[in-house]
């Protein structure tokens, strides 16, 4: 009687011992969801950083940098593309920022900005998240992010 009791322990025990495994394993499994883009590219610093180096990178784009001639020119509002190109990255990859700007079909329309341009921008932006070695994983999310306001700017 008493062996079989202890079996009966035993075999409890060992079902509980699983379902607490495996509920473990699940809330890996979620942690790792929620880990948010923005946190993974390392916060507001590190986005802050590769849109310096962005804007440094179209700067010297002779492909499109004309485009941004009068941008440059004037320090305000070159300080207010930084600020919104910083707001947009941080809100669109989870972070506390809210993007204050246009929206992307306000913001280029009438510019007639062409595929060539979209593709020079965006190698400008990988350039970037390269120089601070972000991996392929957050490069290729924010990509992702950043891919579909192509039909928004391109040819408008
Ligand atoms: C995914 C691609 C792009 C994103 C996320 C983006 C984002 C932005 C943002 C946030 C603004 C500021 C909007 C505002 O003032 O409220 C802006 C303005 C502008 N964008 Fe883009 N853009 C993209 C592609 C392009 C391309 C390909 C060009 C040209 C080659 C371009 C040229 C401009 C210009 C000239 C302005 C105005 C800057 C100023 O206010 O002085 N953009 N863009």
């Amino acid at each position: 009687m008493k062996t079989k009791l202890f079996k009966n322990a035993a075999v409890v025990f060992t079902i509980l011992t699983l379902a607490f495994a495996v509920s473990c394993s699940d809330d890996d499994d979620e942690m790792k969801e929620d880990t948010s883009l923005y946190t993974r590219l390392g916060g507001i610093d590190a986005i802050s950083a590769v849109t310096d180096q962005f804007l440094a990178n179209v700067a010297a784009d002779s492909k499109i940098n004309a485009r941004f001639e009068a941008t440059v020119a004037n320090s305000s509002r070159l300080q207010l593309l930084r600020n919104n190109l910083i707001d947009q990255i941080c809100a669109g990859s989870g972070g506390p920022c809210q993007y204050k700007g246009k929206t992307m079909a306000a913001a280029h329309a009438g510019m007639g900005i062409t595929q060539d341009e979209f593709n020079a921008l965006v190698a400008d932006l990988v350039a970037a998240l390269e120089k601070f070695s972000v991996p392929a994983q957050e490069k290729n999310d924010l990509l992702a992010i950043l891919g579909p306001m192509q039909s928004d700017i391109v040819g408008k």
